[in-house]
């Protein structure tokens, strides 16, 4: 059978219209998946929109909609946003769809069975931004220790998960699967919290009613984590699995978030799922946060950075290159057009574009745009192949860890040692010798070789640019994949080879 993979962002708010940060998370798992798929791997890849709880609703009244309204019209900003940046993910899930809604039940009645939801009462500080309680002693001078912004003091009935039941299981599991939580930071960050020791979870409300009812009590809506985290297998058709996909695809491979709902993912979800008796996701992985231009992220500033203009200004694989290029998968970045108009024209412009359009331009003047053969071999050219082949190891090593800046760090090693190999091999030189023919077709042979491979292993992360390259290389259908393509010499001699097309204008700057 084949390898299956699944990997998932997180479901979005639709009180907010999407940005940069929306689109990182979401570029990333697409770029994987892709990547993945490329290494024939059988791939789920699951995005969605979280539309139900307290914040939608007001967020709905504030606007003179309901909240169905609201989610309609903002769930399309998401979809044209996630069309525009080439996002290949095979479903989309909405909280407020019957089948998520079946089973977000069907998993609190498991629970509920079990003896590990009870119903009783609490008074507790409450933060709606983020959708959460606080004890007293937790509070920051009164406000959410999270997000300092004022909360309220609720005492309400509530149903309440023996979260506190499972903080050894979880703990252990921790302990044992040192990969779960990653990176290392965010997971010693964890470990500390469930050490201080976890309290039951209200998981109901009965101050608002925009949220799926609690089965028999329909006083009482489920508290909007338990809705939500449930997508990740609601997506998969469970419980009733009609399609075999939560057989297929569950556990999760990787749960991929930002840094601002690890809690959630790493202490709520896998503690519910203790509970019903439902394997873990493999790996939950957290990304660092964004700034734009050294400041927090705010409704004017995203006008700057809003993705769809990016998009239209700048182009969809240049965005989706600085996002993985330019920070660490795990860190905290900034987001800013100098450094955006920096990456295009040196990485972009320079290394890549300029050695298709060289090599490209070279073989049409020597050869009439006709492949020749690679008739002999030199000691430069056995080091570029070997180098080429140390290349795609390290980049399958690097996407296994998400390390998207390091693959693309190596995968731009090799594209600045094939502008190193035509300066040090000097075709033009080579051009005015007859005796020099098979040598000058050699060296043609390895350079476009050489980008056949780039090509490849750039396509997860610039499909646009991975098949342009493909096609100058005179396949009418690029294929991307890269199982069984990813061997030196698979270039045929005598293949007609396009003049490049410009793949990135330079941008200038004042
Ligand atoms: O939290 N930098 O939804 P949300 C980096 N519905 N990433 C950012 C970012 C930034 N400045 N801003 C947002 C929710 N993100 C819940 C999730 S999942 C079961 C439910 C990204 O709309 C990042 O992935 O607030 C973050 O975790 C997510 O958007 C939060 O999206
Ligand atoms: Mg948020």
């Amino acid at each position: 059978m084949d390898k299956t993979f699944y990997i998932t962002t997180p479901i979005y708010y639709v009180n907010d219209v999407p940005h940069i940060g929306h689109a990182y998370t979401t570029v990333a798992c697409d770029v994987l998946a892709r990547y993945k798929k490329a290494r024939g791997c059988k791939v789920f890849f699951l995005t969605g929109t979280d539309e139900h709880g307290q914040k939608v609703e007001k967020a709905a009244i504030a606007q003179g909609e309901t909240p169905l309204e609201l989610a309609d019209r903002v769930m399309q900003r998401f979809q044209g946003l996630w069309e525009k940046l080439n996002i290949d993910n095979t479903d989309f899930i909405r909280t407020s769809q019957e089948r998520h809604k079946n089973g977000v039940r069907h998993l609190f009645e498991i629970i509920q069975a079990k003896g590990d939801i009870y119903l009783g009462e609490y008074e507790d500080w409450y933060c709606t931004p983020c959708e959460t309680f606080w004890t007293e002693t937790q509070l920051m001078d009164g406000n959410c220790p999270d997000c300092g912004r004022p909360t309220d003091k609720l005492k309400e009935e509530s149903y309440f998960f023996r979260m506190s039941k499972y903080q050894d299981a979880l703990l252990e599991h921790i302990e044992k699967n040192p990969d779960f939580i990653q990176p290392r930071t965010r997971r010693n960050e964890i470990i500390s919290f469930i050490r201080e020791g976890l309290r039951d979870l209200s998981i109901s409300r009965t101050t608002f009613s925009w949220g799926i009812p609690v089965p028999d009590n329909d006083k009482h809506v489920i508290y909007v984590w338990f809705d939500a985290l449930s997508n990740y297998i609601t997506a998969l058709g469970y419980p009733d699995d009609t399609d075999g996909n939560f057989e297929r695809f569950w556990p999760a491979d990787v749960h991929v978030i930002g840094k601002d709902i690890l809690r959630f993912h790493t202490v709520y979800w896998p503690t519910f799922l203790l509970a019903a008796g439902i394997p873990l996701p493999k790996k939950v992985f957290a990304h660092g946060w964004w700034t734009v231009e050294g400041q927090k992220m705010s409704k004017s500033l995203r006008n700057v950075v809003e993705p769809n203009m990016l998009v239209d200004k700048y182009g969809v694989d240049p965005i989706r290159y600085f996002l993985l290029r330019e920070v660490p998968f795990g860190l905290d970045g900034d987001f800013s057009h100098a450094a955006l108009v920096h990456r295009i024209n040196s990485d972009l412009a320079n290394d890549l574009g300029n050695l298709l359009s060289r090599t490209t331009s070279m073989l049409h003047k020597y050869f009439g745009g006709i492949l020749p053969e690679a008739a002999e071999e030199a000691d430069l050219d056995t080091a570029l192949k070997s180098r080429a082949a140390t290349t795609v190891k390290e980049v399958d090593r690097h996407m296994e860890d998400l390390a998207f800046n390091k693959a693309l760090m190596a995968i731009w090693e090799l594209i600045r040692a094939g502008n190193k190999y035509i300066d040090e091999t000097t075709p033009w030189a080579l051009a005015k010798d007859e005796n020099q023919r098979p040598r000058l077709g050699s060296v043609m042979y390895n350079l476009l070789e050489l980008q056949r491979l780039t090509a490849l292993l750039i396509a997860p992360f610039m499909p646009e640019t991975g098949e342009k390259i493909l096609s100058t290389l005179g396949q009418d259908k690029p294929d991307t994949r890269l199982e069984g393509q990813d061997s030196w010499g698979l270039l045929v001699p005598g293949t007609a080879i396009a003049k490049a097309p410009p793949l990135f204008p330079r941008i200038e700057t004042e």
